[in-house]
């Protein structure tokens, strides 16, 4: 799954929405979050973000580590 990280907190860009063609980002609080078991996988949302917020998971940094963290639970996933 793709994951949004710290850059988008504030920012809250929001074309990364329309970019997702499974409507799988959703604004919550003071950034947007990505529905782990509703992303697609496609990567269309990741060159969009002109803060470099979004992650494919298995190439995320340490430092943004915890956002895959904080985006599933966001939605109640264990
Ligand atoms: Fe945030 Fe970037 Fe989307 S700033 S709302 S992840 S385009």
């Amino acid at each position: 799954t793709y994951v949004i990280t710290e850059p988008c907190i504030d920012v809250k860009d929001g074309d990364c929405t329309l970019a997702c063609p499974a409507d799988c980002i959703y604004e919550g609080g003071r950034m947007f979050y990505i529905h782990p078991e509703e992303c697609i996988n496609c990567g269309l949302c990741l060159s969009i973000c002109p803060v470099d917020a979004i992650f494919w998971d298995g190439e995320i940094t340490q430092e943004q580590k915890p956002f895959e963290t904080i985006n599933r639970e966001y939605f109640g996933a264990a």
